[in-house]
């Protein structure tokens, strides 16, 4: 991989600085940068194309249709999906994930059991709670093991006759731990439930292949894997989507209705699409796609490893740091600075030009399992460099004397 080339693909990464200092950007599972092909190819659409989509019968609503399609098979080959017509766009994984709960519920009776974890993000635990209360069903937590891991010893011990759904993160938001989501596939579909997997902090990171790992829903978010904001995906077995209720309705996901209130509803995935989608960021999710192809997923996993190796060794050497998932394989830290509350740390971090996330990190029943107030998460993606990380090590050994590093001149 030839990082100073792929550097030059990131505008943001063409010598940007803040606080005077060249911009580390270390809070990707917040979100990604974005490389010039994205953000062109939406430049592109805006000053050549622009019209909407599945509602014209001129030249350049064609284009706009012809690319809009193309991006859902593209997505579906990403995740080697059987079929682009198992590809609904969203805007994110938090609108996925309640599209599939509200979408479900009809499926539900009291006595069910929903399955979670207490390493979720608020979007894959609020649209559950809000189902729960609807159909009076339980939600249910798979234990953790003392590092915060989802083992398949403890969701067998969680799986009974009960549980309708499972819903679980592909890679924690906090602890980056990676779930053995094939395994827990053959667990779940021996008990008749569904399996929907959260992937915000995988798809844009490593090889996801639905296929393979047996998935009945994944969800993901564009602009976590270089993509614009308001673009997301969900993906379902067809015939799980034929069944699903649309939480949206609207134009673009029906095919009549009349006076009396009757309704008849495309079949997926435009029964999930009501009103103006958002094109911009369809076209914009082809060519980030495009460019992780280009790159290779495999290429981006293995950096991502071993930049993530590299920072650990580094910061398992300070006394003055507590890690969380030193032997979490993503590329997502998760520490504090002893004795610095974690906002504190994030505002030192900004004064050397760092840029991480501070506080509970949307997961907040992990906290209580960490026993801490918050954490400070530095989340790496493959063009960030080991130089990179050797300054932020140094800016953490500092970090200890905190009052005193946050004002020296360096
Ligand atoms: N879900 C994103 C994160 O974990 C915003 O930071």
């Amino acid at each position: 991989m030839d990082i100073d080339k792929i550097r030059e693909d990131f505008p943001m990464l063409r010598g940007l600085k803040m606080q005077g200092k060249p911009l580390i950007y270390f809070d990707n599972a917040a979100t990604s940068l974005k490389p010039k092909k994205v953000l062109d190819a939406i430049y592109d659409y805006y000053a050549s194309y622009c019209a909407n989509s599945h509602r014209g019968d001129y030249d350049i609503a064609h284009r706009v249709d012809v690319e809009f399609e193309e991006t859902r098979k593209v997505v579906a080959n990403f995740i080697n999906a059987k079929s682009e017509n198992e590809i609904v766009f969203t805007s994110n994984t938090s609108m996925g994930l309640n599209m599939i709960a509200y979408g479900l519920m009809k499926e539900l009776h009291e006595g069910d059991e929903i399955l979670l974890s207490e390493a979720e993000h608020a979007s894959n635990v609020l649209p559950w709670f809000h189902v729960a209360q609807e159909k009076n069903v339980s939600i249910k937590y798979i234990p953790l093991d003392s590092k915060g891991r989802l083992t398949l010893a403890n969701l067998k011990k969680s799986l009974n006759e009960h549980t309708k759904i499972v819903a679980l993160a592909h890679v924690s938001n906090v602890l980056g731990y990676i779930l053995d989501a094939s395994s827990f596939a053959k667990e779940i579909h021996k008990y008749g439930a569904y399996f929907v997997l959260d992937g915000a902090q995988s798809v844009p990171h490593m090889k996801v292949d639905v296929k393979e790992i047996d998935c009945d829903f994944l969800c993901f978010s564009g602009h976590k894997m270089l993509a614009p904001t308001g673009i997301g995906v969900l993906y379902g077995k067809y015939e799980l989507l034929e069944k699903m209720d649309p939480l949206l309705s609207g134009g673009g996901m029906n095919t009549r209705f009349d006076m009396c209130g009757n309704v008849s509803l495309q079949v997926p995935p435009l029964k999930f699409e009501a009103g103006t989608p958002n094109i911009e960021g369809v076209i914009g999710l082809k060519a980030a796609i495009e460019y992780l192809n280009e790159i290779g997923m495999e290429n981006i996993d293995k950096r991502e490893r071993e930049l993530k190796k590299y920072a650990i060794e580094g910061l398992k050497k300070l006394d003055n740091v507590i890690l969380y998932n030193e032997d979490s394989e993503s590329g997502i830290i998760t520490f504090n600075i002893k004795d610095v509350f974690s906002q504190d740390a994030g505002s030192y971090f900004n004064a050397k030009g760092i840029c991480v996330r501070t506080g509970l990190h949307c997961a907040k029943i992990l906290t209580d399992f960490l026993n801490t107030d918050g954490t400070v998460r530095a989340s790496l993606a493959f063009y960030n460099t080991k130089e990179e990380i050797d300054t932020f090590i140094e800016t953490c050994r500092n970090g200890g004397n905190f009052l005193d590093a946050f004002f020296a001149d360096e």
